[in-house]
């Protein structure tokens, strides 16, 4: 049901000529090509991406479902939050898990769901408030890129939920900026709730973001349609081939577009990019973590790790983590 939604997420919405041309421009002038992995999420890349997260080789959904199925209860007693904030709803499957908890213990009263995308998540809200009808569903449109606020006068205690390793996605810089946004809201006994996958054996890891029957392929390559669609650029996207690799270094599966020969493409606003046989665009990074990694990000925001939940094997993990002990001072 949730999917039916997601497949409406509106196209182009909310939709910045300017500001894109100048991201596109300046990530291919770089040595290494780069685009920004928001252009995957046009209506067909939101369908793909959703395929992805049924594929028998993309475990990260299930693995983080099933944790939540399992803990959703007694993390809802030991926190008693009276508000959910999910940062990134979506469709809000997973926001569900924990709600069902939280109006089961009696505790919950309030839903802040957070997207992107306005239409989107006006569409999803409405069914929540079917769904829930006793607690107060207060959707917060808010790119969590960037700098974002989210509403004070919550009822407390609440839960900020990261979930699906999208903190994965972001650079180090930039995840460092979203931990201390969520800081900044927060209050003793709230909890951020943060999905992380884990570091595991590498064919594992490749096979999830190249998987047999090619739809992660077509989600990477469905971006230089959204290019085409929006800015009018001639990308052959049949020219080009989807590559997943390791980075050990950075501890991140690194996904490409590489050239499959040498071409030139054209688009307006930006002008021509030449790109030489066996050349790739970097299109998105998906970190993967350990505990103290996760230590690490939580720690300069002045988060303490409370709880680390992970499954048998340890695919993925759950932080559950507080500002306390009361050591911020102001
Ligand atoms: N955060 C998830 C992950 O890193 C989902 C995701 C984001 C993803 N971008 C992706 C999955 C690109 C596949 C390809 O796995």
């Amino acid at each position: 049901m949730g999917e039916a939604i997601l497949m409406q997420r509106p196209e182009g919405e909310g939709f910045d000529r300017a500001g894109t041309l100048e991201d596109v421009a300046h990530g291919l002038s770089q040595p290494q090509k780069t685009l920004s992995s928001k252009y995957f999420y046009d209506r067909r890349g939101s369908e793909l991406f959703e395929r992805i997260t049924e594929l028998d080789e993309y475990y990260l959904t299930r693995a983080e479902r099933a944790l939540l199925q399992a803990h959703a209860e007694p993390l809802v007693a030991a926190v008693g939050p009276a508000t959910l904030v999910d940062l990134g709803a979506g469709s809000a499957v997973k926001s569900r898990i924990i709600l069902d908890a939280m109006v089961a213990a009696g505790v919950g009263r309030c839903f802040v769901p957070v997207d992107v995308s306005a239409g989107f998540l006006h569409a999803v809200a409405a069914d929540l408030r079917e769904e829930y009808p006793s607690l107060a569903i207060r959707p917060e449109v808010a790119d969590i890129s960037r700098r974002f606020e989210l509403p004070e006068e919550i009822p407390r205690p609440a839960l900020f939920a990261f979930l699906g390793s999208t903190i994965g996605n972001f650079g180090p810089l930039a995840a460092r900026r979203l931990v201390r946004c969520v800081v900044d809201d927060m209050l003793p006994r709230d909890r951020f709730l943060l999905g992380v996958d884990l570091r595991k054996d590498i064919p594992t890891l490749l096979a999830a973001y190249n998987d047999s029957r090619g739809v992660t392929a077509a989600f990477n390559l469905n971006v230089l349609r959204v290019l085409n669609d929006r800015l009018g650029a001639d990308f052959d996207p049949g020219a080009f081939r989807h590559e997943a690799v390791w980075n050990e270094g950075e501890s991140r599966i690194e996904m490409h577009l590489v050239s499959e020969r040498d071409q030139t493409v054209r688009i307006p606003g930006v002008g021509s990019i030449v790109f030489s046989k066996g050349e790739s665009i970097h299109t998105e990074n998906s970190r993967k973590f350990e505990r103290p990694d996760v230590e690490a990000l939580l720690a300069p925001a002045g988060l303490t790790l409370r709880r680390w939940i992970t499954g048998d094997p340890a695919l993925f993990a759950l932080a559950v983590a507080g500002v306390e002990p009361g050591e911020r001072p102001g």
